[in-house]
């Protein structure tokens, strides 16, 4: 199988009050779950008030069957594709979805890999936003952050693994 990688932003469309955002951060990766047991797709999603922004990986055409299904997801408008490539290997294991907001440890995480202290996809490098979501993938629940998919070579089938809360 080859392998590629999107990376993309969209505008968040969800008004981010009480318990929407950890039910935000359920729903999108049950959804995942659900599709990519079957396709092998695997991938990173952080969002914020304004933005959501996404690393998907697996084949192309799968990413491809995946990727209209979403752009009609009405939580979220103004798509912008920043990246395309094949890749040799997956920058991510099995999924993870967090919430982009603030503390000191996820400003300075900011900082270190775009310019601003804030997640602002479009401010910010491919390589930066790939460090950023792979270093967003290394925290764990206490961030709203949640995890599924246990570790796997490339081309292997990512496994479900029960979600953090
Ligand atoms: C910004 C954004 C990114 C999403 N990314 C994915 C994704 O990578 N995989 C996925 O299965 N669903 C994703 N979803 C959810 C899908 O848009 C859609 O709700 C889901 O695929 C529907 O699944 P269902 O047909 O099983 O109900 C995303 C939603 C949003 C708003």
């Amino acid at each position: 199988m080859s392998l590629s990688q999107i990376i993309f932003y969209s505008h968040n469309l969800v008004n981010l009050t009480g318990g929407s955002m950890r039910d935000m951060v359920r729903d999108i990766l049950a959804a995942c779950n659900r599709y990519d047991r079957g396709s092998g797709l695997t991938g990173a999603l952080v969002f914020n008030e304004h933005f959501f922004l996404q690393a998907m990986e697996g084949e192309a055409s799968r990413i491809s069957e995946q990727l209209w299904k979403l752009a009609a997801d009405n939580r979220h408008n103004s798509m912008i594709l920043l990246s395309a490539r094949p890749v040799h290997e997956r920058d991510f294991r099995g999924w993870m979805v967090g919430y982009a907001g603030h503390s000191e440890a996820l400003d300075a995480l900011y900082l270190r890999y775009g310019p601003t202290a804030k997640l602002d996809p479009s401010e910010m490098q491919i390589p930066g936003i790939v460090g950023l979501l792979r270093a967003f993938a290394d925290l764990d629940g206490s961030h709203f952050v949640q995890h599924s998919g246990m570790p796997s070579p490339a081309g292997v089938q990512p496994q479900p693994r029960k979600a953090t809360a």
